[in-house]
């Protein structure tokens, strides 16, 4: 088996200082890269801020023989983008890989969700994967070359209880992902997204020890390093996993039926009397870009 390296890359790894992000820092490290670990501090809800996460992962893989510098800024704001990414390009001279890991939870239910509840949220996991890979893409564009991996969530892509806030955020980074990745194609950089699942601060009132034990964040670590290395060639796609169990996700198009002639009215009646074949995932696959849905609609514009 030949062994997959990072010498010579420079990775930034948001949110670093504790659960799954602590451990693709170590593991990126460990195999040569260069890691900047990036962690604001702070409580799950995302109050308060810190610098000893960031502080304790970096002298733990100084002390295994890495190299590491740390970053406390705020992945939510623009300046603080901007400064993690100044801080891999002054210590080390550039950006290869970017993880967007960052994430905090204010869970309530719809009905009771406030307006700070929801802003919080979609500012660290939405706003934060533009303002730090903007900055980050820049940077790998003149190299002509990046991997970026945003972390989406399995509330986002099917939905949990009184996570619509987050839900929103996680689905919404597949958006981002799904357009950069034509933007960037042809400069070598490979954008995906993956979904983890570990028992973490996140989640260790939400699931039970004895489940909560087996799903060891360590588990989310090797996929995001393919991911993450030269021999990635996949860019667009999402990956879903926990626990040692590793699986593609995508938003699939269905075969659909062409009902008119693009001339004719078509009555909401004939919709229903042929719902069953509109609704159908029998035959589906994923599209690569908006446009691809004309392959569908294409014979109705000949
Ligand atoms: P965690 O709470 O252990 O780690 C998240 C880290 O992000 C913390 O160290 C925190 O200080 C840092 N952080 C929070 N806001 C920040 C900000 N604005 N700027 C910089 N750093 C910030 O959580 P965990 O479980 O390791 O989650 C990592 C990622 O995986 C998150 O994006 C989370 O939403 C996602 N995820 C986790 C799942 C799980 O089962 N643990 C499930 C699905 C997604």
């Amino acid at each position: 088996m030949s062994e997959i390296r990072y010498d010579g890359r420079v990775a930034v790894v948001t949110g670093a200082g504790a659960g799954i992000g602590r451990e693709y820092a170590l593991e990126l490290a460990k195999r040569g890269a260069k890691v900047v670990v990036n962690d604001l501090g702070g409580a799950r809800d995302g109050s308060g801020s810190g610098t000893s996460a960031a502080d304790a992962v970096v002298e733990e893989i100084k002390n295994a023989g890495g190299e590491a510098v740390a970053n406390y800024d705020n992945v939510a704001t623009m300046d603080g983008g901007e400064s993690i990414v100044k801080t891999a390009v002054d210590a080390f001279g550039k950006v290869d890989i970017l993880v967007n890991n960052a994430g905090i939870l204010r869970d309530k239910s719809f009905l009771k969700m406030s307006e700070a509840e929801w802003d919080a949220v979609i500012g660290v996991h939405l706003k934060g994967a533009f303002c730090v890979t903007q900055p980050a893409v820049k940077v790998m564009k003149e190299n002509n070359y990046g991997r970026v991996i945003f972390t989406s969530s399995t509330s986002g892509l099917y939905g949990n209880f009184g996570q619509t806030n987050y839900g929103a955020a996680k689905l919404g980074v597949v958006g981002i992902m799904n357009t950069l990745k034509l933007e960037v194609a042809k400069y070598d950089i490979k954008v995906n997204t993956i979904a983890p699942t570990a028992w973490s601060r996140m989640t260790e009132d939400v699931i039970p020890e004895a489940v909560g034990k087996k799903l060891q964040p360590k588990f989310n670590v090797p996929l995001v390093l393919l991911l993450c290395s030269e021999e990635c060639q996949d860019s667009g796609k999402t990956y879903v996993m926990g626990g040692g169990w590793y699986g593609r996700t995508a938003i699939v198009s269905g075969e659909g039926v062409c009902l008119g002639d693009a001339e004719r009215d078509i009555p909401v009646e004939e919709i229903r009397d042929n719902f069953t074949k509109i609704d159908s995932l029998e035959k589906t696959e994923p599209l690569n870009s908006g446009s691809d849905i004309f392959k569908y609609i294409g014979p109705l514009l000949a």
